[in-house]
């Protein structure tokens, strides 16, 4: 029988191959180039503190690297080393618990508010991967798993962090497209934004070459904030090649998601993403995801949008159903955007 999580196949004493379940790599994926690439870097700094000239200047630099990249790296964004240290020691606490611990949040619903696992979906996945995760719902409810200890205050701490740096910088964001703050505030409920804390971990494995620790993807809300152990392993899809996206100290890497495309009607787009997984070390990552309220249903700012509104290009839908949608199904690419063409 499969372990009932990968941390647990891992730690088994010997391991030098993997079971075939995981070996998910199609050979198209063996044969795209990866290449090494920096991602633009954002000095969070100059757009809360800076000269309105050097604020006007980030504003632009963000709009760019939303438009070109859909990735960016916050630096001086001000979170305390020490708040990120403890909560990756934490989410380290909460995998080393035991399975029967764990056992409380396995096998939930997507729309369950704390949800563990490995793999992403076992009735719809064909093949396995190379990782175990925590989700938690932490807004506009906050949850925690109980254990391990700690784990609450931290989390608690950390993921407010991430909102407060989340709405600064959709702020920038939209100032960038030329949007009033106060519109969007209201048209996405943003006081009531849905966010999710999800911790992954990937063990070392003997054949990093066919496994695959997140099969490539976009993210379905506005901005996801990646905090990493220092263990490089994400991927990025810019120009049709795979970009390898090395660690930067001290930073926090931040991607667009598929409601920023849809609502920037398609000027911002969401960038497809995976996690690949090395022989050495488990690496460790923490991504906050923050979309509009459950309830919103978005559909293009009509600012963005020319000849009263031929150039629709996105059908809206509520939040939660393009969640459910998109957790139904394999997860794989942009699936669930609906384009109009
Ligand atoms: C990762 O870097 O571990 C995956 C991030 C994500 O796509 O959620
Ligand atoms: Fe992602």
């Amino acid at each position: 029988p499969l372990p009932n999580s990968i941390k647990e196949l891992s730690d088994s004493a010997g391991l030098s191959s993997i079971p075939f379940l995981y070996a998910s790599r199609s050979s198209e994926a063996l044969l795209t180039d990866v290449v090494e690439h920096e991602v633009p870097i954002i000095d969070f700094s100059l757009l809360k503190k800076g000269t309105p000239d050097q604020r006007s200047q980030t504003v632009r630099d963000l709009g760019k690297a939303c438009e070109e990249w859909g990735f960016f790296k916050v630096v001086n964004h001000g979170v305390p080393e020490r708040l990120k240290d403890t909560m990756v020691d934490a989410l380290g606490g909460f995998f080393d618990l035991t399975e029967e611990e764990k056992g409380e949040y396995t096998r939930k619903h997507v729309m369950d508010p704390i949800r563990c696992g490995t793999s992403f979906n076992l009735n719809v996945d064909k093949f396995r991967f190379w990782r175990d995760y925590l989700k938690v719902f932490v807004h506009p409810v906050f949850h925690s798993p109980a254990k391990p200890h700690g784990f609450r205050e931290i989390s608690q701490e950390y993921t407010t962090c991430m909102r407060v740096l989340a709405m600064d910088l959709l702020a920038g964001i939209w100032e960038s497209l030329g949007l009033e703050e106060s519109n969007l505030t209201t048209a996405l409920d943003l006081h009531s934004c849905f966010q999710i804390f999800i911790g992954n971990y990937y063990p070392p494995c003997p054949q990093p070459e066919l496994a695959m620790g997140l099969p490539p993807h976009s993210d379905h809300g506005l901005l996801t904030i990646l905090l990493q152990n220092g263990v490089d392993g994400l991927q990025l899809k810019h120009k049709g090649n795979w970009v390898n996206v090395k660690p930067h100290p001290n930073s926090f890497l931040v991607n667009t998601g598929d409601h920023m495309e849809i609502i920037s009607n398609g000027k911002y787009k969401s960038v497809v993403h995976r996690a690949v997984v090395n022989s050495k070390s488990t690496r460790i990552s923490i991504a906050n995801a923050i979309g509009p309220s459950l309830d919103a249903v978005v559909v293009p700012a009509m600012e963005l949008v020319s000849d009263g509104g031929s150039s629709v290009a996105y059908h809206g839908m509520r939040y939660r159903e393009f969640i459910e949608h998109q957790q139904a199904n394999p997860l794989k690419d942009k699936s669930v955007l609906d384009r109009i063409r």
